[in-house]
């Protein structure tokens, strides 16, 4: 191997989304296929990989911080390189390419959201002139489908069926950093689901920001539905998908969770607020009435299934009045789980320039509160698993205790169950194995293996 990665360790730190995670496998496999070796801290790794998101403010910052800190850190003993790499991509080195190695000069590379294949060739070019080596694309030309892959769990996979959005959400910077919506084509996302089973894949999730306009630029129409009955067919143990926007989820969608067997009873619906006024604001183009009639269609396919939701709260403008409705939406739905995020102002949305005079106060208060809400939605759904047998999908063992298995159920929720005598989580891992529930908490249940 002549590739002067040969030898190198890098370190690779991801935030945000599911799709990064999704990335990040892929430059895993990139890295590992030049002759670079993984490796857990930053001090070890000749190569840093930072993998961004730009979805709220925290992020933004906490990057900076971590890339500072590299700066004056010794390269380890025997490194083939001269000086460490310090590489950023994802949405931050979409948004502001260039001006990251302006602000931090020891920055080597900078790539965007469009140009993952590029990644390899520019730390090689890096490695061996040094240099700054910026590449971030207006558009993707493809999916990156061909590159290769090192999953976290083998038998879980992520499976990009869109990328880009065209919704914009008018608090939201991802359509400006993820692009325009683009699917990909339904026989490649066979081909693929059929691949993974193939490899003894037991779990797809289908990525997109919003699955369910699947096909519309390809096809003139909506085809998620169409997506679903290729990947069940493939006869994969679980298939989940994320995410779903209200406005798009179509009767034929809602349907499959009753008929297809191997789609599992959970879905993810971002709600986003309770309040009409808010989500017009928003621009997120249904209504509460909307978003419950769809909770009730969606319990009536599928009794029992599992639902979550992501709220902001603190949009521009939000009064108490609407910061109820969002809490009334919260209670009456019942969600198994919440993402809950204070609005954070980001340069260039609509939501930005719009007036905003909520005390900060107010607002962590109304979090608080929401928070609390949610705690207990959970803790009552959960309720509904006490002396049910699940079928868990074994993960791994408890970082508490490693005599203990960790799984998920059909519905997404952790399961605990003490191992059998003799046998170690690691070979249970990928497997799916029985477990009676006889406890229910907030975030998980436990058990003991069943037959
Ligand atoms: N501020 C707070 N939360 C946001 N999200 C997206 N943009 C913002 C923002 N500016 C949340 C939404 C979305 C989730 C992924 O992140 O709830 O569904
Ligand atoms: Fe952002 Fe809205 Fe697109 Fe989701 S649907 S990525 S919240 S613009």
């Amino acid at each position: 191997m002549n590739s002067p990665l040969n030898n190198t360790t890098f370190c690779l730190h991801t935030f945000g989304c599911q799709m990064n995670k999704h990335d990040s496998e892929r430059v895993e496999g990139m890295l590992e296929a030049l002759g670079s070796l993984p490796v857990q801290s930053v001090e070890e790794a000749d190569i840093v990989v930072f993998l961004t998101c730009c979805v709220r403010e925290a992020a933004d910052t906490r990057l900076y911080g971590q890339v500072s800190s590299l700066k004056n850190l010794p390269l380890r003993d025997g490194s083939p390189l001269r000086q460490r790499i310090v590489a950023v991509g994802g949405c931050i080195g979409q948004r502001d390419g260039e001006k990251l190695v302006q602000q931090m000069p020891h920055l080597n590379v900078v790539f965007g959201t469009h140009n993952l294949a590029s990644l390899p060739g520019l730390l090689e070019v890096a490695a061996s002139q040094g240099g700054h080596q910026v590449e971030v694309l207006e558009a993707s030309e493809n999916f990156n489908d061909q590159l290769p892959s090192v999953r976290e769990q083998a038998w879980a996979a992520w499976l990009p069926i869109t990328i880009g959005c065209n919704n914009f959400c008018t608090y939201c910077i991802v359509p400006y950093v993820r692009g325009r919506e683009k699917s990909r084509p339904l026989e490649d996302i066979q081909a693929e689901a059929q691949e993974l089973v193939g490899q003894g894949v037991k779990e797809i999730t289908l990525l997109g920001q919003n699955v369910n306009s699947y096909g519309r630029d390809l096809y003139g129409r909506p085809r998620f539905v169409d997506v679903l009955d290729a990947v069940a067919e493939t006869g994969i143990e679980r298939i989940r998908f994320a995410t779903s926007h209200p406005k798009d989820l179509t009767d034929e969608v809602i349907e499959r969770f009753a008929t297809l067997e191997n789609l599992m009873p959970y879905l993810h619906l971002p709600a986003q607020s309770g309040s009409n006024r808010i989500l017009k604001a928003m621009n997120r183009r249904y209504t509460r009435e909307h978003y419950l009639d769809l909770v009730r269609k969606v319990r009536e396919a599928c009794p029992g299934i599992a639902l979550s939701t992501d709220i902001i709260v603190g949009f521009p403008g939000e009064t108490e009045e609407d910061f109820l409705d969002t809490l009334a939406l919260v209670r009456e739905v019942g969600y198994n789980q919440a993402f809950t995020f204070i609005y954070s102002r980001r340069e260039g949305t609509p939501a930005a320039a719009m007036e905003d005079d909520t005390p900060r106060e107010v607002i962590q208060e109304r979090f608080d509160r929401l928070v609390e809400a949610v705690q207990e939605g959970a803790c009552a759904a959960n309720q509904a698993f006490l002396g049910a047998v699940q079928p868990v999908l074994v993960e791994g063992s408890s970082k508490r205790d490693e005599r203990l298995l960790v799984g998920k159920s059909p519905h997404n929720v952790t399961v605990h169950a003490p191992l059998p005598e003799g046998v170690s989580a690691e070979q249970l891992a990928g497997s799916t194995v029985n477990v009676r529930i006889d406890e229910a908490r907030t975030w998980y249940l436990s058990g003991k293996l069943a037959e």
